[in-house]
């Protein structure tokens, strides 16, 4: 689906109030979910008094209570009460393959066996794993390996300001990159600002420039205005806009960025924890052929085993990182680069280019993404839509990720409206449907006709439940 279309689709959902699922129909998929969830619910209950929310991820589906799951196989996975769910998380964009994927488990399973976890020393399969990730990303000419999304946000950044010796970072209102101080500023929506950085001080954001998706005056007005204020070090991008493509950008935004970044002596940063090796094995920079200075990697170069996340990119870039004392950009982890990751992540990438994994995967995408708007059609009352990016997809029922917040009641409308999706949530996970956040679903490799048919009947029986207009 085209730009354009994907924002008058939202702005017609927007003008009109979400549509709720009655509270006796909902009270009994509540009910559902509860009766069916006993175990889970144990579990948080215990949970709830020594991990705060009882929950680790902030952003884990847990409305009305977590459920805690058990395994996962292909496209399915398993909780813990033994409900088993058509997955569409594929742990927040990492599985491409599937879930426990058997080649990629042996080899691991072998190291633990036979190496043991981690030295602290380097190892083979550092080299390996690096070599893969620039045999196929254009952008890349070297690897720094880190232990997550977030720490290679940061260290971007550093990298950024040391390789040109200027201050400022332009992050992109609605973006998400990680948890670090300077990074939670103006994440989820746009103009949020320090809405969500509780316990971080103003000053932290004092060099974050916040620009709104694809408003491109305010773009070069911040590169001008901050010329003689420390200067733009870098620009920090989710290549297909914030929150994995919830926040879509204009075909010329990315250009107009990598311009900008040209005229002005700064650095363009592509954040690809989610896009590299999902919507090309080239990445977003593959995908829209827009080259990145730096590119930032996470949970998927290691398809979903622990330690994942790299900063990458040209040569001269990255030789920040090795000069000497006094001169090279500080990085650490202990467990950064540790034998199991590597293996994980030199596997994992051969293993999805040898089985065409990323395409199978898009093929997948583009047919449920195009049965699931044939299927809103019916529903034509809702305006509910469909679009994807690759294997990336996200389905908009209440729109509450696009509220201007700048509008009267912005507040109230994100909170309504993001109730009445989470409502919806409830209903496909009582019925068998993981999704993410009540907007996304990741698609891999081994999704098959079966669980397009299922997901489709679960759609249909929530679009049931929802009144007609
Ligand atoms: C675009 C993007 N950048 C960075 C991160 C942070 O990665 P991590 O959760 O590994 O710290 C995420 C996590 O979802 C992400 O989606």
């Amino acid at each position: 689906m085209e730009y354009q279309e994907i924002l008058s689709r939202r702005n017609e959902i927007l003008s009109r109030p979400a549509h709720p699922i009655p509270e006796n129909k909902l009270a009994a998929e509540r009910d559902l979910y509860t009766k069916r969830n006993k175990r889970s619910l144990e579990i948080f209950e215990k949970a709830k008094g020594i991990i705060p929310g009882g929950v680790e991820h902030n952003l884990s589906q847990n409305k009305p209570f977590p459920l805690a799951m058990d395994r996962g196989k292909g496209y399915r996975v398993w909780d813990v009460d033994g409900n088993v769910y058509i997955d569409y998380l594929m742990c927040g964009a990492p599985i491409i393959l599937g879930h426990g994927f058997e080649p990629l488990n042996e080899k691991i399973i072998e190291i633990i066996r036979e190496k043991g976890p981690a030295t602290g020393l380097t190892s083979e399969y550092e080299l390996l794993a690096a070599q893969e990730i620039i045999n196929h990303m254009p952008g890349v000419e070297m690897v720094r390996f880190l232990q997550s999304g977030t720490e290679a946000d940061m260290a971007a950044i550093r990298i950024a300001r040391a390789f040109t010796g200027k201050l400022k970072i332009i992050k992109i209102g609605g973006s998400y990159h990680g948890w670090s101080d300077q990074m939670v500023y103006s994440i989820h929506v746009p103009h949020t600002g320090a809405l969500e950085s509780k316990g971080i001080p103003q000053e932290c954001f004092a060099h974050i420039v916040d620009v709104a998706p694809n408003d491109f005056d305010v773009l070069e007005k911040a590169f001008k205005d901050n010329k003689d204020k420390g200067g733009v070090a870098g620009v920090l991008v989710e290549p297909i806009g914030g929150e994995s493509g919830a926040h879509p950008v204009h075909p010329d935004w990315n250009k107009r960025i990598r311009e900008l970044c040209d005229q002005y002596g700064s650095l363009m940063i592509f954040d690809e924890v989610v896009t590299g090796f999902r919507v090309d094995m080239g990445g977003a920079q593959k995908y829209y052929n827009i080259m990145p200075d730096l590119t930032v990697l996470g949970k998927i170069i290691t398809h979903g085993y622990p330690s994942s996340g790299a900063v990458a990119g040209r040569k001269d870039v990255m030789s920040v990182c090795h000069g000497g004392l006094g001169e090279k950009v500080f990085m650490g982890g202990t467990l950064a680069a540790n034998p199991i990751s590597m293996a994980a992540g030199y596997y994992a990438l051969k293993f999805m280019a040898e089985n065409d994994a990323v395409r199978k995967a898009t093929i997948y995408a583009n047919k449920l993404t195009k049965a699931l708007n044939k299927l809103f059609e019916t529903r034509s009352d809702l305006g509910f839509f469909v679009y994807n990016f690759g294997a990336i997809m996200h389905y908009v029922t209440t729109a509450f990720f696009s509220i201007d917040l700048r509008a009267p009641d912005a507040f109230n409308q994100i909170i309504t409206r993001q109730q009445v999706a989470n409502d919806y949530s409830v209903v496909t996970m009582a019925h068998g449907l993981c999704t993410l956040a009540g907007t996304r679903m990741y698609t891999c490799m081994q999704h098959d006709d079966e669980a397009l048919h299922k997901t489709l009947e679960i759609w249909e029986y929530l679009l049931s439940l929802i009144p007609k207009n």
